[in-house]
């Protein structure tokens, strides 16, 4: 088992990310090999100015740390190891103009000024795709909003393998958490919380103290209905629904055994016990953070260092892929 895994390299991590994406790693490294890194070159496709970019990478890789990457696994900056960039080349050779037409990624942050985006943008799923397959990964643990790039890399190792009549690429599955596949904003249930919200008050940053991460849980948009003893009768209360999805989640509980305890009790009992919850789980991992971030130039060692480790496991499946499609290097 090869895991493979990246986060964009913009902003703050957040509590969606935590629970989709981040505690996944963590638990994923007593199951196989893994590598995850920060996506630095994937955060140039968006607006980024050089300084939010520098910080952030060292700002979300001390996040990972505090979080529980450790050294079972690898952890790097993308832009640190150029066989991404090599093998995205060679893969832009494979990928589809329609392929990359129908991601929803693309049509959402290209919106209907399609002729002003950048290439990069539409190419973002090539070198996701050559991200997984330059160390023929076989499990990607990722939230629920990047399956369709998992199956773009899949259509990539597939016909790459085909067309040059090699078993190069094996095809990754992704690995979708059961407990937290979309957390949605606290402002809003039919939005992902996400860092790209121009309202703070919609999610929980990792860097977050106590009073805030009270005080948005407490200001969270809710109901005035009472909670029902069946998780399933939630479906058409959708910030309901989402705060007990986040309570189960960070305490690692069935949603449907959340809703029982609190079954008759309205949101007046519920959010402080979720306040009080989300600041025990979170926490310890802010504390760390803070640690790290004292020490920015430890983190940037351990990027390297990690960057070394990564760009030995590449360096064959790129000669590889080289070799297949008759480059003489
Ligand atoms: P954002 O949408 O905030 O920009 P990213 O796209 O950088 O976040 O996502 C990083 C990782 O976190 C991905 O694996 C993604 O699927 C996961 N993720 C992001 N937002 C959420 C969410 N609201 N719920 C669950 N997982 C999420
Ligand atoms: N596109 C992913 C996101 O926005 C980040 C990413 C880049 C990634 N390369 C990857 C995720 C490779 C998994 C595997 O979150």
């Amino acid at each position: 088992m090869r895991v493979v895994s990246g986060i964009q390299t913009t902003g703050n991590l957040h509590l969606g990310n935590y629970l989709g994406a981040i505690r996944q790693w963590v638990a994923m490294q007593d199951e196989g090999e893994c590598l995850f890194f920060l996506a630095d070159l994937h955060a140039l496709t968006s607006n980024v100015t050089p300084q939010e970019l520098a910080n952030s990478t060292i700002e979300m890789a001390a996040t990972l740390l505090a979080a529980g990457i450790d050294d079972r696994a690898i952890l790097f900056n993308q832009s640190r190891v150029p066989a991404h960039s090599e093998l995205c080349w060679i893969l832009q050779g494979t990928a589809r103009m329609g392929w990359l037409n129908r991601m929803t990624q693309w049509k959402d942050k290209a919106g209907k000024n399609r002729e002003g985006a950048s290439v990069g943008l539409f190419t973002y799923p090539v070198l996701q795709a050559a991200d997984i397959l330059v160390y023929q990964a076989t499990h990607v643990p990722v939230g629920e909003d990047q399956k369709q790039h998992l199956e773009l890399a899949r259509d990539v190792a597939t016909k790459f393998n085909t067309d040059f009549g090699v078993e190069l690429f094996p095809l990754p599955e992704p690995l979708i958490s059961k407990a937290a596949p979309r957390i949605m904003s606290l402002r809003d249930g039919s939005a992902k919380m996400s860092k790209s919200d121009p309202s703070d008050m919609s999610r929980i940053n990792l860097i977050d103290d106590d009073d805030t991460i009270a005080s948005k849980i407490r200001k969270s948009k809710s109901d005035a209905d009472l909670l029902p003893d069946s998780f399933d009768a939630l479906a058409e209360r959708p910030e309901a629904k989402n705060l007990v999805t986040i309570y189960a989640a960070l305490a690692e509980r069935e949603p449907q055994s959340v809703v029982e305890e609190f079954a008759g009790q309205g949101f007046g009992a519920f959010k402080p016990a979720l306040a009080d919850l989300a600041v025990s789980v979170l926490a310890p991992v802010r504390d760390r953070l803070q640690r790290l971030l004292g020490d920015r130039a430890a983190v940037g060692a351990q990027l390297a260092r990690g960057a070394e480790r990564a760009q030995a496991l590449a360096a064959p499946t790129l000669k590889a892929a080289q070799q297949a499609v008759g480059l003489q290097v």
